[in-house]
């Protein structure tokens, strides 16, 4: 086990490396000093070969990769902590971006989001979340590949056309149910969720890695666009969590974690959601521990986070609070309560009176047991405090050795693909279909209308054969062949026209052309 000196006080504050994945708790005040915390607990994790995962949502994270230097606010911050030694430091990191705009695009599937999550994203009520589990199980079993919102469509379209034969099989299915899950989509697509939902999507293995030094890689997801769009915020970073619960093995208790996730504006996560939702991430929170995963909570009002969640992070840093209300005085008084009593500290009077860079603090000690309450000084990070410019983070990104593999967006064939070449079957079969009845009623028609001309001719000629015999009968003495008579010509000649024109309609009509007439 590894201790991480965090912060000074009294004593000295350490993180336990085997303590980590007890997840923790980082809260205070804006501007109070909660990235900064962050940002020392994240280096000290990945000088030990911990990689860590980080939402930046102001864009004041990516720095992690510069050492620092020293200035005159620094050295009496060291001269405080009575530190004489200090080694700047940059760390490894890794860039991503759901919008793919300033680091690797960062990407999820619609099957592998799930219909739960997708559910969130897209406000469904329970009904219409009730049909997306249904157009799920559908698609699964018929082999239709749910990738993108293309897909998520032409699925969605598919279910309205068999509607009436699904409804039978899974219980009812409204037209109208299944329109508004369109509608929500139009919402997604222009928050940008048609970008982040896609293939490649992302391995969680790629977030496990460490540098040639054995340092762990600081993953940082960029979110200052993404936080635009809290339920798209939320539900990625809960598929985060519980695509790494899902591939990671048990692993009991390490010496120390295999990954370190920071939540930032953590609030967002539990914002309005379903109570069996909260469900999931408690379980989640409860389970992952064993996987080797601590995940760290920070917000700036620590009751945003629910009870039930909190209660289950044993690492804690609480920067200043401030009470400017009743109200806002007994939420501190809770959060102070939440500390195990230091009798010689006044938890609640400290946290009201701390300076930047101040937090009172209390991490789990080897026994496990949260130690008491103490108020400390953070150290200063290793890197810089400079904001890294955009050609930097973009050389960041474009070096990455993970760069080629995500850079660019695959559509490969999947539920769209598949149903509009289903579709264009279906209307060209019935198209043959419907040629083939014409040509044959056609065909029928011109046969009719043949056998009744003949029939007609026929009965001309014989009354006029009969005539003719008639004539001869009077004209009695006559020898020789007998001549045909104008009439019997006429016939003669129309007869070998009309089957000449029937034996052209027919040949016609079987090369088709006929039903151009
Ligand atoms: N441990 C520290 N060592 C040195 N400087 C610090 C430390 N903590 C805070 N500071 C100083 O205070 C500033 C504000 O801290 P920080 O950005 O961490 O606040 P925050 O709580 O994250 O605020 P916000 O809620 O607005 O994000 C830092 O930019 C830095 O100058
Ligand atoms: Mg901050």
């Amino acid at each position: 086990m590894e201790k991480m000196l965090i912060g000074k006080g009294t004593g000295d504050a350490y993180l336990l490396s085997d303590k980590v994945n007890q997840h923790g708790l980082i809260s205070g005040a804006t501007g109070s000093g909660k990235t900064v915390t962050l940002k020392v607990i994240a280096e000290q994790l990945s000088a030990l070969g911990v990689p860590t995962v980080i939402q930046d949502v102001k864009g004041d994270l990516s720095n992690i990769s510069v050492p620092g230097a020293m200035n005159d606010k620094l050295a009496q911050r060291l001269e405080m902590l009575g530190i004489n030694e200090f080694n700047f430091s940059g760390f490894p990191v890794e860039m991503w971006d759901v919008f793919g705009e300033t680091g690797l695009p960062l990407r999820v599937t619609v099957t592998d989001l799930g219909p739960t999550l997708l559910s969130q994203i897209l406000n469904l009520n329970e009904v219409q979340g009730g049909i997306l589990n249904i157009l799920f199980k559908v698609t699964d079993k018929e082999g239709l590949l749910l990738l993108d919102l293309k897909d998520l469509r032409s699925a969605l379209n598919y279910m309205i056309e068999r509607k009436d034969e699904l409804s039978r099989e899974y219980g009812n299915i409204s037209a109208q149910s299944v329109q508004s899950i369109l509608r929500a989509l139009l919402t997604i697509e222009d928050e940008g969720g048609d970008i982040f939902l896609g293939e490649p999507g992302l391995e969680i293995t790629d977030m496990l890695r460490t540098d040639a030094n054995g340092r762990g890689v600081v993953n940082i997801i960029q979110a200052n666009r993404l936080i635009q769009s809290p339920t798209l915020y939320a539900t990625f970073l809960l598929w985060m969590i519980s695509e790494i619960y899902e591939s990671l093995p048990e692993v009991g208790n390490l010496d120390k974690p295999k990954l370190v996730f920071f939540f930032d504006e953590a609030h967002l996560l539990f914002n309005g959601i379903s109570s069996s939702l909260e469900q999931k991430i408690l379980q989640t929170v409860r389970l992952i521990r064993s996987k080797g995963v601590g995940i760290f909570f920070i917000t700036q009002n620590p009751l945003d986070i629910p009870d039930s969640i909190s209660s289950q992070l044993g690492n804690r840093v609480v920067h200043q609070l401030r009470a400017f209300s009743p109200k806002d005085e007994k939420a501190v008084k809770s959060v102070a309560d939440t500390f195990r009593a230091n009798p010689n500290l006044n938890t609640y009077s400290e946290i009201l009176g701390l300076r930047t860079g101040e937090a009172v603090i209390s991490f789990l000690n080897e026994d496990g047991a949260p130690a008491e309450a103490e108020k400390a000084m953070i150290l200063p990070p290793k890197s810089s405090f400079t904001a890294l410019d955009s050609v930097m983070t973009k050389a960041m990104v474009m070096t990455s050795p993970l760069y080629n593999k995500y850079k660019a967006c695959v559509d490969r064939e999947s539920a769209y693909e598949m149903l509009n070449r289903k579709i264009l079957e279906r209307e060209q079969e019935l198209e043959a279909q419907r040629l083939e009845a014409a040509h044959k009623l056609e065909l029928e028609q011109i046969e009719k209308a043949h056998k009744a001309e003949i029939a007609k001719l026929e009965k001309e000629k014989l009354k006029a054969e009969k005539e003719a015999e008639k004539a001869s009968l009077k004209k009695a003495g006559q020898v020789g062949r007998p001549k045909k008579s104008v009439m019997e010509k006429g016939v003669d000649s129309f007869m070998g026209s009309v089957s000449r024109a029937v034996g052209r309609e027919i040949a016609r009509n079987v090369f088709g052309s006929l039903l151009k007439r």
